[in-house]
């Protein structure tokens, strides 16, 4: 945070000082996360500072390439978990190669891939995608006298999974931009259809509108189900225990607080887990320091790690290497 704090502080003597550009994000900032996003904010800004971009990015691609959209990753992480299904398939799973506690970089690089090529791959990357996660996906299913079955074909919960990646990218879009329009609502949902699609679920079962989205979603919280073994696999998430010591110790606040802060009470009820008034405020200052941040960071920055993935994932592609 020391860095990040650092690096705002720069930005701010560096970057343009146009007074409307700056009072306008005040006021953005001082309201709160509500306010609904002005368009007119950031494509002033970009006009300043990004002069070459590239052309073929439409406009809910350039406002979702954005790093803090991945500050709800670890609720997410969490929230898919939550379907006993998908819990005991990933803390049970017979291969080892993706698993997010022992190979977490390589996990981290391949889920990054995915969520990329998904959303804005051609249908030849994505059928590649495709085959590439269902050759790790045939190991990941459960065994005839296991106690929870679970298959990692299964398109509902194949859907589950997509369905908390919608989630997870409106509560990013959140923190960025406000509540999203009715308009924009329907495009992310409609784009996020691909989390589901490029695997096994049928586009039909995909919610049609947001409104269908929110129904499926409230019977899917009725749902929520953690167990002990789903438990112990989620603490030692939120307890960063598959980084080493040194570094979980100095980053397990941060990640505690997102992590939480980033769930509804549905899943922190079924955890057990503790969020008082103040970690509410704690949570929402860093959402904000944090949309300061990366609002005003250099494009190249901003834009981190989804530059890397996208370049890192069509080397891949042409050079004919698994993206998994
Ligand atoms: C839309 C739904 C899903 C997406 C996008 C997805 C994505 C992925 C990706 C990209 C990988 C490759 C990780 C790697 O090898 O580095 C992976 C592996 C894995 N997935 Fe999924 N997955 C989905 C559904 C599920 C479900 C429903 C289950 C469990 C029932 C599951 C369990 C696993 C497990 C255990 C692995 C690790 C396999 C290994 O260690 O090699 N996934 N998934």
């Amino acid at each position: 945070m020391v860095t990040s704090y650092h690096t705002a502080l720069l930005l701010m003597s560096t970057a343009p000082t146009e007074r409307g550009y700056w009072f306008e994000e005040w006021q953005d900032c001082a309201t709160g996360l509500n306010r609904p996003y002005d368009d007119r904010v950031i494509n002033r800004f970009n006009a300043l500072s990004h002069s070459r971009r590239d052309g073929a990015t439409s406009q809910l691609e350039r406002r979702l390439v954005r790093g803090l959209m991945l500050a709800p990753a670890g609720a997410n992480v969490i929230m898919q978990l939550g379907r006993l299904g998908v819990g005991r398939g990933v803390a049970q799973s017979p291969v080892t190669s993706g698993s997010l506690m022992k190979h977490p970089l390589k996990r981290t690089r391949t889920t990054l891939a995915y969520i990329w090529l998904a959303l804005y791959g051609t249908d030849d990357e994505r059928s590649e995608l495709r085959r590439n996660v269902d050759a790790q996906h045939r190991h990941v299913r459960s065994r005839p006298n296991d106690e929870v079955t679970y298959d990692a074909y299964d398109a509902q919960l194949q859907l589950w999974v997509a369905a908390c990646m919608y989630v997870g990218s409106q509560q990013g879009y959140e923190i960025l931009y406000g509540h999203s329009s009715d308009v924009a609502a329907s495009e992310l949902l409609r784009r996020c259809s691909r989390f589901a699609t490029t695997l096994q679920v049928p586009a039909n079962q995909w919610p049609s509108d947001p409104s269908v989205f929110e129904e499926y979603w409230s019977s899917g919280l009725n749902l929520v189900k953690f167990d002990e073994v789903t438990t112990r696999y989620v603490m030692d998430f939120i307890d960063l225990r598959f980084v080493p010591r040194p570094l979980a110790a100095m980053l397990r606040p941060l990640h505690r607080l997102l992590c939480i802060g980033f769930l509804e009470t549905t899943f922190r009820e079924a955890l057990l887990l503790e969020w008082s008034e103040r970690d509410q405020r704690r949570f929402r200052r860093l959402c904000v320091v944090m949309k300061w941040v990366n609002r005003l960071a250099p494009r190249i920055l901003a834009e981190f790690p989804w530059n890397l993935v996208r370049r890192d994932s069509r080397r891949r592609l042409s050079h004919g290497r698994s993206l998994v």
